[in-house]
């Protein structure tokens, strides 16, 4: 089968860098990425790339390349579903908030949503891609839904069909542009051997063959939901060396070091840091554990799961060490945070530590003077107060109003260190590493601490600092 047109379905950050690296590997393809989210659509279209939705190193050139040329953002979502030949399907797949396998389950009204779109609008022999992360064996739902709708409306001789293929995306946020451009693999499930190779031979235009896998549906889907369950695995496993690291006056670089010199184990993924965040470790460990339990296997659904307890109480026990080092108490006092990212080099906060980390602290009556680079003070906002409202069953919670701590935003890294009482690195932002430290520990309180919960300052020679400092895993 020859593919001319491609839609996406979802303009987000996998739909966004996906489509525009494959709109620019494959010049003979038009890839059309539509989103229900107009304003999303309107930034993606914006002249000032300045402006566009997502922040990703070398995102910007590529769009430059490529927008209008044949990679277009549209709200158009009927029209371009009946142009497809292929259609990849990377709308969001949260965890349910209610009902049945709620806080466990992942909600799947959007990917239903779209299956239906699909079948309504489509035309002749379609390709369906599931790309967003997904419980094993949705592929059957969306078929279901394809053929019940397309039974209902088959008295209109409109003649249609779909495969479905699973093709789950491993990009990271932060490094999404080199991942989707030197993949360490492409995965691909499915039944139908024409449209695996059709989906192949896409790929193939920059991506070697040794690469690119086949499996089978039920494989890939899984395999998605394991690869993300042992990343995560791995930095709760960092992070619980780091905090036996703390209490034995071992120093968790060097652990990190001697460990991950084993080619068995590998380098990657052992830095400790205030627990993983990002949209997708949480949900998808999650979705896994319902899936185990589902399936009667609940003790492998519980091994799972307390990857996500010890992230949990990583998280409690930085703020426990926060609070404890400032004597116990915060009211009042003055503490700037760098970092609100989940991770460095993207302006994503979803799930991200700082969420957490700063309502505490704002609990205890801290006030807060918050940095990022990327991240602006409306998100910090908008994620501090949904925080509060998911803890509270929906009711508006502020700070100010219960007597507590405070918080205002910088988007400058000057000015805002005098006479604080502790500065805490929550995100691994390059430009932190290269801040004049020595400057700093004279400009904050005599009694101060910096909290580093990244090991930045494991890079720069301490002895010339005139503070406390507590560096993660650093007896
Ligand atoms: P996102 O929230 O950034 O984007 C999803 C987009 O889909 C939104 O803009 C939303 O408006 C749109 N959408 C939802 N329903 C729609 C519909 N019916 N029609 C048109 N548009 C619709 O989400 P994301 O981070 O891009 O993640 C998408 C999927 O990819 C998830 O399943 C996620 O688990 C998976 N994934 C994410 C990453 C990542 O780094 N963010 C990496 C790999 C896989
Ligand atoms: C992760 C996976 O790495 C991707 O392969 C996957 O496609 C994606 O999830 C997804 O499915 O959404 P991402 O969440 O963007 O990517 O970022 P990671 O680099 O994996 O970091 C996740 C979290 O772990 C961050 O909070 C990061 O700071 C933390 N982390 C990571 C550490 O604390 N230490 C490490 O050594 C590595």
């Amino acid at each position: 089968m020859i593919i001319n047109n491609i839609c996406c379905i979802g303009a987000g950050y996998v739909g966004g860098p996906t489509m525009a690296v494959i709109a620019d590997k494959c010049e003979h393809i038009k890839v059309n990425i539509v989103d229900i989210n107009s304003d999303r659509i309107n930034s993606w279209n914006k002249t000032d790339l300045n402006q566009l939705p997502i922040f990703e190193p070398g995102l910007k050139d590529i769009i430059l390349r490529t927008r209008n040329r044949n990679l277009f953002f549209s709200t158009n979502i009927e029209e371009h579903i009946s142009r497809a030949d292929l259609i990849f399907i990377s709308v969001n797949t949260p965890i349910k908030q209610s009902g049945v396998g709620a806080g466990m389950a992942v909600n799947l009204q959007y990917i239903e949503l779209c299956s239906r779109q699909i079948a309504k609008f489509a035309k002749g022999h379609t390709i369906i891609v599931e790309k967003s992360t997904l419980p094993v064996r949705t592929a059957q739902t969306i078929k279901t839904i394809l053929n019940a709708e397309v039974k209902s409306e088959s008295k209109n001789n409109d003649l249609k069909s779909f495969s479905i293929l699973s093709n789950p995306e491993f990009l990271s946020e932060g490094s999404a542009i080199n991942d989707l451009e030197k993949p360490d693999r492409v995965l691909i499930g499915g039944e139908d051997n024409d449209a695996i190779q059709t989906l192949v031979e896409i790929y193939k235009n920059w991506v070697p063959s040794n690469r690119i896998i086949t499996t089978n549906l039920w494989s890939s889907e899984l395999s998605k939901l394991i690869a993300n369950a042992f990343l995560a695995q791995r930095v709760s496993s960092i992070n619980s060396v780091a905090s036996l690291c703390e209490a034995t006056g071992a120093n968790v670089e060097e652990v990190s070091l001697a460990v991950g010199a084993d080619s068995r184990l590998g380098n990657k993924f052992l830095s400790p840091g205030p627990g993983f965040g990002g949209s997708c470790f949480k949900k998808d460990i999650l979705n896994l554990v319902y899936l185990c339990n589902h399936f009667g296997l609940p003790e492998v659904g519980s091994y799972w799961e307390n990857v996500l307890k010890l992230n949990n109480w990583h998280q409690e026990k930085i703020v426990k060490t926060i609070v404890n080092k400032l004597f116990g108490t915060l009211t009042d006092k003055k503490i700037v945070i760098l970092g609100f990212a989940f991770k460095a080099n993207t302006n994503d906060t979803r799930e991200s530590p700082a969420i957490f980390i700063v309502d505490q602290l704002l609990k205890e009556g801290a006030n807060l003077i918050i940095h990022d680079p990327k991240v602006n003070e409306e998100q910090i906002e908008n994620d501090l107060s949904n925080f509060n409202r998911k803890q509270l069953n929906n009711k508006k919670y502020s700070y100010s109003q219960n007597d507590k701590g405070s918080w205002s935003y910088s988007s400058k890294l000057f000015d805002i260190f005098s006479n604080a009482h502790a500065v805490v690195i929550l995100t691994d932002w390059n430009e932190y590493s290269i801040l004049d430290w020595e400057e700093i520990s004279n400009q904050v309180l005599n009694t101060a601490w910096i909290f580093d919960t990244r090991g930045l300052l494991n890079r720069i020679n301490l002895e010339n600092l005139n503070t406390n400092i507590w560096i993660i895993g650093n007896g």
